[in-house]
């Protein structure tokens, strides 16, 4: 147990409905560690000045979330080569005033499917992403690193879709929005980063009826944590992971990187995050 007291945090705009803070300060409590982790308010046009605020503070690190995950990388003095590969940053690490950044985005998605479905595997068959905003690159990266061999993207944008194709031409398709219920035949794994079915956003309008039995299908969303989606998974038998293990072990390299120690995500924590 160290007696340093670590100052961490995360920032963006808005931040008030941060679930950061729970989770951090549960495993700082749970470690016995003497620390803190705030949400601090970072408005779009003052990045660098509530950096340049934090380091002065005498923060050892801080996680990034919307809408700084590019922008912070202009400010970051090192750019590890995962988060190169993403394009954003969503956690900073500070040593003598200096910034190191990198991504635990893919970390998280997988290790949330690797801890909810043991026996799923990636290398199996292709996997349809559906959306390519902000949250499909870190997915798309990290389900090539896990060694799926086909990916389809479906977007309502297909450039952005084509755009992302740039990390394998020759594994990954950009598909017509319209087409989406198409192209889950012979799926391995179904994945939703739109922000359809999300709380206040429309309803993702999917059939599943093509996908095959052995399917997983998951959704980064965790608010509401049984999409309709995901309901409608589970009515068809199919098998699910719900989104709120994405957040909860993205957390985990980052509190590692400032505490020195790699927390668990437990069914309490879920259960805290949830209510
Ligand atoms: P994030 O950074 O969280 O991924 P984002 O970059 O705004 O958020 O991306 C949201 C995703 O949801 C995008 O793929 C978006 O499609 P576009 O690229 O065409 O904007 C998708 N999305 C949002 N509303 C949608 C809608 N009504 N129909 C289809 N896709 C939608």
């Amino acid at each position: 147990m160290s007696n340093d007291f670590i100052k961490t945090a995360v920032i963006g705009h808005p931040i008030s409905h941060s679930k950061s803070p729970l989770i951090h300060r549960y495993w700082l409590e749970k470690h016995g560690l003497s620390g803190s982790y705030n949400a601090i308010d970072v408005p779009v046009d003052n990045l660098k000045q509530g950096v340049a605020d934090i380091i002065k503070d005498g923060f050892s690190g801080f996680n990034v979330t919307i809408p700084h995950k590019i922008s912070i990388m202009d400010i970051c003095d090192e750019i590890d080569d995962l988060a190169t590969a993403i394009g954003a940053v969503n956690t900073v690490t500070i040593k003598n005033g200096k910034l190191y950044g990198t991504n635990t985005d893919g970390f998280g998605f997988v290790e949330n499917i690797k801890r909810s479905a043991a026996d799923f595997d990636f290398k199996e068959g292709k996997a349809v992403v559906l959306g390519a905003g902000g949250a499909a690159n870190a997915v798309i990266y990290a389900l090539l690193q896990e060694g799926v061999p086909e990916i389809f993207i479906a977007n309502r944008t297909k450039e952005k879709a084509q755009k992302l194709t740039a990390f394998n031409p020759e594994k990954i398709k950009a598909i017509d929005w319209a087409l989406r219920n198409d192209v889950l035949e012979h799926a391995n794994l179904i994945i939703n980063t739109t922000s359809l079915g999300m709380a206040g956003h429309p309803p993702l309008d999917i059939s599943l009826r093509a996908a095959p039995a052995h399917v997983l299908v998951t959704d980064i969303i965790y608010a509401p944590l049984i999409t309709d989606l995901l309901k409608q998974a589970k009515i068809s038998k199919l098998r699910t992971v719900t989104g709120i293990g994405m957040l909860l072990h993205q957390a985990r390299p980052g509190f590692k990187l400032w505490n020195g120690v790699l927390p668990e995500v437990t069914e309490e924590l879920e259960q805290l995050v949830l209510t």
